[in-house]
């Protein structure tokens, strides 16, 4: 008997990195815009970018859907704050059917959760299934404090407004020392009674903000796990989302937390994602200073072999991880871009 011929591949060769990590995790930037001045984030007095320096609509577009063609199987779409750049309802439509063609699996969105309220039925419409929401307090003092100008209830109806949806949540809580120390067990309970998922990050020296002390900030996921386990045992759980973040599940209740630790154990040896900044940048390490433009190439030519071979070209040069090192006492490593420039 004949036996079948083997299945086509496509053509086109999958991003591989100098390190033969296979990137296919695109995380975009669409604006460098916010609502919100969180003070590990931005300073208080931004300037952002004129709107002519943007990527349009449609180049937006045009690069994601590039990358999907090269093998990205994981679209985040984040600022700034993605849901305040003007008709960005329209892209994430856009980026839709991608999705029903089965060439991406996923499209998802970093948000402050300030505008759910307005868009989660519709990005559920979409066939986005999860959000991330960032959100370190449920004290509203403290959250008008740490993001200086967001509103903690628009937020919690945005979380609301997405799950009614049917958008599965998940919080993202960075670990600040002294500031929601005391709010660990408050924050883990109030997401196990919503059957919302929860990560911790460590923060990260990005941007020279002048006014922060990284290191007297700094509260280690290593010690936050030791305080979970003071209240029931952790089992760390082999599960992955694409993202950095690892998991472990309290035996007791069946909760699944997240730690994302850049500092106390640094992940990058299985990094899988670059970066697009809102003007077309590339930045292939959230860590590193590297980058190289993708607009120029992408409006050199309305055909996109031009933009590919600046893609591949800037993959070669994704340096190995980030030197973000806290271990001396001094902060190592630093980035001078804002978080906002890149996404997170
Ligand atoms: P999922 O696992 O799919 O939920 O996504 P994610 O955790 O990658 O996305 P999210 O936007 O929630 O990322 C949370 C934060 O983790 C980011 O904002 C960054 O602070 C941090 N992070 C994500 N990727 C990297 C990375 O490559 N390096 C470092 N150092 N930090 C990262
Ligand atoms: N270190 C760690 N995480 C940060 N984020 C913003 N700035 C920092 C920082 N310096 C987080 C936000 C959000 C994501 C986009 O990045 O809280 O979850
Ligand atoms: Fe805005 Fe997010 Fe930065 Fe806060 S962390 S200022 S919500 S982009």
């Amino acid at each position: 008997m004949l036996s079948r011929p083997p299945k086509l591949i496509p053509m086109i060769t999958p991003l591989i990195d100098p390190f033969a990590r296979t990137i296919d995790y695109l995380r975009v930037s669409v604006t460098d815009r916010c609502d919100f001045r969180c003070v590990y984030c931005m300073s208080e007095n931004m300037t952002f970018l004129p709107k002519k320096e943007l990527l349009t609509l449609e180049e937006l577009d045009r690069m994601c859907s590039a990358f999907i063609r090269m093998g990205v199987k994981k679209l985040r779409i984040t600022g700034g704050e993605p849901l305040v750049r003007r008709g960005i309802m329209t892209f994430f439509e856009a980026m839709a059917r991608h999705l029903k063609s089965g060439d991406l699996e996923e499209l998802t969105l970093t948000t402050n959760g300030s505008q759910l309220e307005k868009y989660a039925a519709q990005l559920a419409g979409f066939g986005i299934k999860r959000v991330n929401v960032s959100l370190d307090t449920l004290d509203e003092e403290k959250f008008a404090r740490v993001t200086r100008w967001g509103r903690l209830p628009q937020v919690l109806r945005g979380i609301e407004a997405a799950q009614a949806a049917g958008l599965r949540v998940k919080l993202n809580a960075v670990a600040l020392k002294d500031f929601n120390e005391d709010e660990l067990f408050t924050l883990t309970d109030w997401c196990a009674e919503r059957d919302i998922d929860l990560t911790f990050i460590e923060v990260m020296p990005m941007g020279d903000l002048g006014n922060e002390d990284r290191i007297g900030q700094f509260w280690s996921l290593k010690d936050l796990r030791a305080q979970l386990e003071t209240r029931g045992s952790l089992t760390d759980l082999p599960d992955r989302t694409g993202g950095p973040a690892r998991y472990v599940r309290v035996d007791e209740t069946g909760q699944k937390i997240g730690f994302i630790t850049p500092l106390s154990h640094n992940f990058c040896e299985s990094c899988n994602r670059v970066r697009i900044t809102c003007t077309g940048e590339i930045y292939t390490c959230l860590g590193q200073e590297g980058h190289s433009d993708l607009r120029g190439p992408l409006r050199a030519s309305e055909n996109d072999a031009v933009l590919e071979d600046a893609i591949r070209h800037a993959i070669t040069l994704k340096p190995k991880g980030h030197d973000f090192d806290y271990s001396r006492q001094q902060v190592d490593g630093q980035v001078s871009r804002h978080m906002s420039h890149t996404g997170g």
